[in-house]
């Protein structure tokens, strides 16, 4: 879906208020706890055995920051997306064996974790472009896949 410039604006004008390192840990947890099975690729973050263990683990802190700072780099390049996660996609499809229908579910995970954050601001013309841009994403990044 091609995006317009006024949804290009919506979408960098917002980028430019998110706390990455808040809303990245935010929206990891919430995978893993709203999408349980999800827990399995993370075996190594060690405890993840209830919500309040999955909040409050550091490993999930760090590596959403990791993963949101990441998506930043979508929003930098809003013409170019596809090549932006091109190798980011033969790592999720041959080393870490992430299926792709994952990506779609954290894309959805941070639209409300951004409506959670921004409430009225976050209008629907807002939502529309955001979610433009999270199926751009997880489509990028499921491309690699054979
Ligand atoms: C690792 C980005 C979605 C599972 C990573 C890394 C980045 C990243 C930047 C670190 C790569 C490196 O170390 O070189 C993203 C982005 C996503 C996304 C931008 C979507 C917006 C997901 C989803 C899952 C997942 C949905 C699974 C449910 C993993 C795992 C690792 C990883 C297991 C390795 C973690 C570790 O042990 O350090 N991802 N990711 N990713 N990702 Fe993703």
């Amino acid at each position: 879906q091609k995006m317009v410039p006024e949804e290009k604006q919506l979408i960098t004008g917002l980028w430019g208020k998110v706390n990455v390192e808040q809303c990245g840990a935010e929206a990891l947890a919430r995978l893993l706890i709203v999408y349980p099975w999800t827990q399995r690729f993370f075996a190594s973050f060690g405890n993840l055995t209830t919500a309040s263990a999955i909040t409050g683990n550091a490993m999930v802190h760090a590596h959403g920051k990791k993963v949101l700072t990441s998506f930043g780099e979508a929003v930098k390049n809003l013409d170019n997306i596809k090549n932006t996660f091109a190798h980011l996609s033969e790592l999720h499809c041959d080393k870490l064996h992430v299926d792709p229908e994952n990506f779609k579910l954290l894309g959805d995970i941070l639209i409300i974790v951004l409506a959670a954050h921004f409430g009225k601001d976050f209008t629907p013309d807002c939502q529309a472009a955001w979610k433009k841009l999270v199926n751009a994403v997880a489509h990028a990044l499921a491309r690699k896949y054979h």
